[in-house]
């Protein structure tokens, strides 16, 4: 199974496949999800420190484009853990004024992905 490191944090494992965003919550980071994972809001944003996913849905290309923030970060409601991952999660129920991080976001990748090679 793969390892997720989050920055700051120790190492967890992940079943594969899971909700990138989820399992950093699960790992007890709160990071925000503001729109629920349909990528919209961008608070799930990350930095890769190592193991970026090659694939991006078209959601999250659009989302990131229309910001121009395309190649500044990943959204991490978008990724699914397939291989050992080491994330800056890069804004945080902590420290944001905000009542709650967000509605969960489900297990499977919302809406439903529509993947493009090369990031
Ligand atoms: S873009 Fe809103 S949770 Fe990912």
């Amino acid at each position: 199974m793969p390892i997720l490191t989050i920055e700051g944090h120790g190492p967890v494992t992940v079943t594969a496949g899971t909700r990138l965003v989820n399992a950093i919550e699960d790992a007890g980071v709160d990071i925000l999800h503001r729109c629920g994972g349909h990528a919209k809001c961008t608070t799930c944003r990350v930095d890769f420190l190592d193991g970026e996913p090659d694939q991006m849905t078209q959601a999250e290309s659009d989302k990131l484009e229309s910001k121009g923030d395309l190649g500044q970060y990943r959204l991490s409601c978008q990724s699914l853990v397939l291989e050992d991952m080491h994330v800056q999660p890069l804004m945080r129920l902590t420290g944001s004024g905000m009542d709650d991080a967000g509605p969960r976001p489900e297990d499977d990748i919302t809406p439903d992905p529509v993947w493009l090679d090369e990031v």
